[in-house]
This record gives structure tokens, sequence and C-alpha cells, in this order.
């Protein structure tokens, strides 16, 4: 099954996407993760697009969809995949439909998480991540065990540098700018869903399994 998640940033792509890997066993594969790995380890791909992810802008096409078409080419793709936050333009969209349409197995389905801006905005704010990548949780609607703490590691949890209120605002305008175009691109490839994303973690999931059931 390939699968894309769709919807503005704090609309749940993430945490959706990662609850879908344990029911159906195909990995997912978030080019924001991909992207702040490749900061934390200091990669010229990290230093590189740092300053675009702090600012809250996107990152530009060649760099993403380089590092997301070879990381869909690896073995555990084969059954599929589940893209979270790819794609975000157009000319990303056409690069992976014409890498997949080489191998003939095309996205089949296209998640669209639509939300309103308040919500999304409190989700953001509440967000605290682990330092060291193993997760991350809200204040108030996914709290830690221990508060502020990481669950695996147990350091203290930090906010996104991109989870400020500027950056918040220019990501916001990224997504309707750039990325919004592409409800009506899969929509009239006849693979678009539409799902309400209010509501808590299980709800959205259910909603989200009602599509591919
Ligand atoms: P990325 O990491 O993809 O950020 P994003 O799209 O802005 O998405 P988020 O992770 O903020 O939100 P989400 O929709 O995944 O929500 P989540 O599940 O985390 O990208 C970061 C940056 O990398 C971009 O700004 C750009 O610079 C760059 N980049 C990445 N991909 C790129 C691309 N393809 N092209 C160019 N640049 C790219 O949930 C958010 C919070 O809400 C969490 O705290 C969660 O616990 C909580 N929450 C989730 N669901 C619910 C619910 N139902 N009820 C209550 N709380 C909830």
């Amino acid at each position: 099954m390939r699968v894309i998640f769709l919807g503005p940033p704090g609309s749940g792509k993430g945490t959706q996407a990662k609850r879908l890997v344990a029911s159906h066993g195909i990995p997912q594969i978030s080019t924001g993760d991909l992207l702040r790995e490749a900061v934390r380890d200091d990669t010229p791909l990290g230093r590189e697009a740092n300053g675009y992810m702090t600012a809250g802008n996107l990152v530009p096409d060649r760099l993403v969809i380089a590092l997301l078409l070879e990381r869909i080419r690896r073995p555990d793709c084969g059954g599929g995949f589940i893209l979270d936050g790819f794609p975000r333009t157009l000319a990303q969209a056409e690069a992976l439909e014409e890498a997949l349409k080489e191998k003939a197995q095309p996205v089949e389905v296209v998640v669209n998480l639509e939300i309103d801006t308040g919500e999304v905005v409190e989700r953001l704010i509440g967000r605290r991540v682990c330092p060291n990548g193993h997760g991350e949780w809200h204040i108030r609607f996914n709290p830690p065990k221990e508060a502020n703490r990481c669950d695996r590691c147990g350091d203290p949890l930090i906010q996104r540098e991109d989870d400020q209120e500027e950056s918040i605002r220019t990501r916001m305008e990224a997504y309707s700018r750039d990325t919004k175009p592409l409800i009506d691109y899969y929509r009239n490839q006849g693979l678009l869903h539409t799902i309400d994303a209010l509501g808590n973690l299980d709800q959205v999931t259910g909603k989200i399994e009602r599509i591919f059931s």
C-alpha cells in the first residue's frame, strides 16, 4: 500500500502515520524527520536545510526530492510506505509520480487531514520533542508519563525551533501557497480522501482506518 498524508502543519500527519505503521506493517517516511536527523548529524544536507527549517520555509525541491527518492528505493519500502510531509509542492508530486511510474507502483491513497488554524496553533505550541529523536508529545493532549521527560530515555523534552509563533505563521503560509494546490492535484486523480482531523487521537485514527477498510 502506498499512501500519502497531506495536511497543514500540526494536523496530525506524523502522529497518525506512526500509528498506521503498527497496524499495516509498512514504514512511515517523514521528510521532516529525515531532515532533522541530517541537521542533528551535521551533514552537508543538514547544514543547508537548517536555516530554511528554523524559519519555517520549505527546503528547496532539489534537496528534498533526492532525499525522498533515495529513501523509497530501500528494501523496506518494497511492500509500500506512508509518506508524511511529502510531497509539498507540485514539482515534488510530479517527481514522485514519475519515479513510481517507472516501477509501475503508483500512489494508491491520499489522506487529506482538514483542520482549522486555531486548533493547529494550540497543537504546535504545546508540542514537546525528545532531543535524541525518541518521539514527541503534547503538554495537554498527549503528555509523557513523567512531566516534560522523554518516556524512553528520560531526558528533558524540548520545543522544536520551528514551533515558535513566527515560524508557525511562515509554515502556514507555505502550506497555503505551495501545498494546498496538491489537494486538487490528487482529487483530479481520484485518490483523495478528506477527513476532519478534529477529535482525539483514537477518533482520528478510526476515521483513517475506515478509508482503508
Ligand atoms: P515537518 O516535520 O513535516 O513539519 P510539518 O508538516 O509542519 O508537520 P508537523 O510535524 O508540525 O505536524 P504534523 O501534521 O505531523 O502533526 P503532528 O502529528 O506532529 O517539516 C518540518 C520542516 O521541514 C518544514 O517546515 C520544512 O522546512 C521541512 N520540510 C519537510 N518536508 C519537506 C518537503 N517535502 N519539502 C520542503 N521542505 C520540507 O502533531 C502535532 C502536535 O499535535 C503533536 O504534539 C501531537 O501530539 C498533537 N496532536 C496530533 N493529533 C492530535 C489530536 N487528534 N488531538 C490533539 N492533539 C493532537
